[in-house]
């Protein structure tokens, strides 16, 4: 594949950057008024203003060439077509098919779709009956209390979901997540609950992941010990893809729901690993957050780039990492329960797009994924925002905000939405030339604000989707594989025969810090 550095639109995008990169943002408003109103798009429910970005026409233009010179729309016909566009795994990665309803079965992503609503079903007969009672355990007793066990994407999408939508005054299940293998995390979690009335799930799709076993095998020991091994069965629950595995280590089969293998981890938490969210937030909710990523899906497919909203941020990020040289990117949400969003991305978008070498394994030759990071504002206006007014470092970020107010909220809305607008101005435009050095702001940082009307499951998923689909055209500009991630079997491989060292007799080539590490004691 021609790296996409040789292309003509790549040049021709690296001089027209060149020429207009000196300009600060106050002079793109000032030259170009109207960008307020023609850099605005909405789909989905979602409405995004992108006029903050230090970018013109000609640049979207040329982004948009480039795209179409990549194959765009006939990569992503292969992504919705379920094609095996993971060529390192030869497998689809048909996430979209998760969220599609029925569809021809006589398709690759028929079928899939067909699936993937019969194992739905299934999910879904199971999170409702454990959320009124019908499903309870060894003792008859309903569950109280969930307890999620997974890592990566099998842990921060439903995770994020569970934060996001879960109505903490309705009855029902508390959702508690464990990912960590510090066994602090699951003794927290456990903490105080009663495992009669507790359930716990293993999400792993492998069913192989160290983290997610030893904390499957201590919950596992915790249940037994109080209630007896054949209690085991009842208060277990998985989603996985390896159902042999599952069944070994004791989940009754039809406790076991079946995660495709064309379901990515970190694109997973619209399949069976969605279970602990479906149980936090209802069935029903759980459909509407399907339908949401729907309808992005759609918009997607169906509309032009000029008015393709993952396109365009997938475009606007490519721009401020190849050609204005960001190396992060920071994710904001003015919304207290978006806050565990930005980790979801981070995994999204890192993982997915963190790679060097082009689908045909020659080196990419330019930047791929910025480092993804933020948390929820204002917070952060509080610890890292001085950077972004006054550093030297360049950082894009997205500023995410509802628009209704919540009611009874009214006047604590109106100043979330108020700082959320003034860190965008600021952002873009600084302060004014004649603030004295150490008060100036200087700006010139580009920011998209994204609006949704309500923090609903519709906006959820569409907001998601859109992210999942911003990675998939960055990944297919850049020519790499975004549903593969060999960087972390290294470390997985390598943890492991580590522990056999740790536990194992002193040798000649151990290193002082590894001498140091062995010698870690259980305090009397
Ligand atoms: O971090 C690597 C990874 O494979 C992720 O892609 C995945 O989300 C996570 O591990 C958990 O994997 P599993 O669901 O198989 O336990």
């Amino acid at each position: 594949m021609t790296p996409v550095t040789e292309r003509e639109s790549w040049r021709a995008l690296g001089a027209h950057a060149a020429s207009v990169a000196p300009r600060h943002l106050r002079e793109w408003f000032a030259v170009d008024p109207g960008r307020t109103r023609r850099y605005t798009l909405e789909a989905a429910g979602l409405f995004i203003d992108w006029s903050r970005h230090r970018i013109d026409d000609r640049a979207l233009e040329l982004l948009i060439a480039l795209s179409a010179d990549r194959d765009l729309p006939a990569w992503t016909e292969r992504l919705f077509s379920g094609h095996p566009v993971n060529g390192t795994e030869q497998r689809a990665a048909l996430h979209v098919a998760l969220r599609a309803g029925a569809g021809d079965p006589g398709t690759a992503a028929g079928a899939a779709a067909a699936r993937a609503t019969r194992i739905l079903d299934g999910v879904r007969e199971f999170a409702s009956g454990v959320r009124e009672g019908r499903i309870g355990g060894s003792r008859g007793m309903a569950f109280t209390d969930v307890v999620n066990i997974g890592i990566g994407g099998s842990d921060l999408g439903p995770g994020m979901v569970i934060t996001a939508l879960q109505d903490r005054d309705e009855p029902g299940p508390r959702v508690r997540m464990v990912s960590n293998l510090d066994p602090v995390d699951l003794r927290d979690a456990l903490r105080g609950l009663d495992p009669a009335r507790t359930l716990v799930v293993v999400g792993s799709k492998s069913f192989t992941t160290l983290e997610t076993l030893a904390n499957a095998r201590l919950a596992r020991d915790w249940i037994g010990a109080r209630l007896g091994p054949q209690a085991i069965a009842r208060h277990f629950a998985a989603a996985t893809g390896n159902a042999a595995a599952a069944r070994e280590f004791g989940i009754a089969p039809e406790r076991i729901f079946d995660v495709p293998e064309w379901a990515g981890g970190r694109y997973s938490l619209w399949s069976a690993i969605g279970l602990p969210a479906m149980i936090a937030i209802g069935p029903e909710r759980f459909d509407r957050l399907l339908a949401g990523a729907h309808a992005m899906d759609r918009h997607f497919l169906e509309s032009p780039a000029h008015r393709n909203l993952p396109v365009i941020v997938a475009l606007l990020g490519i721009w401020c990492t190849n050609f204005l040289g960001a190396t992060s990117h920071a994710v904001l949400p003015y919304d207290q329960r978006l806050r565990d969003l930005p980790a979801h991305l981070q995994q999204l978008e890192m993982e997915s797009n963190g790679k060097s070498v082009d689908r045909d394994g020659q080196p990419v030759g330019c930047s791929t994924a910025p480092v993804v990071w933020g948390s929820a504002g204002t917070d952060g206006q509080h610890a890292y925002f001085q950077l972004l007014h006054q550093g030297t470092v360049l950082v894009p970020s997205d500023l995410i905000v509802m628009r209704e107010t919540p009611p009874g909220d009214e006047s604590a809305h109106r100043l979330l939405v108020a700082n959320c607008l003034a860190q965008a101005q600021v952002l873009a435009l600084g302060s004014d030339d004649d603030a004295q050095a150490h008060r100036r702001c200087l700006g010139n940082q580009p920011c998209s604000v994204i609006v949704g009307d309500r923090l609903d499951p519709e906006t959820l998923g569409a907001l998601v989707a859109l992210y999942e689909h911003k990675v998939f055209v960055q990944a297919v500009v850049w020519g790499i594989n975004p549903f593969d991630q060999w960087g972390v079997e290294l470390g997985k491989t390598l943890a492991r025969s580590m522990a056999d060292r740790l536990g194992g007799p002193a040798s000649g080539d151990d290193s002082p810090l590894l001498e140091r590490l062995r010698g870690t004691r259980t305090p009397r």
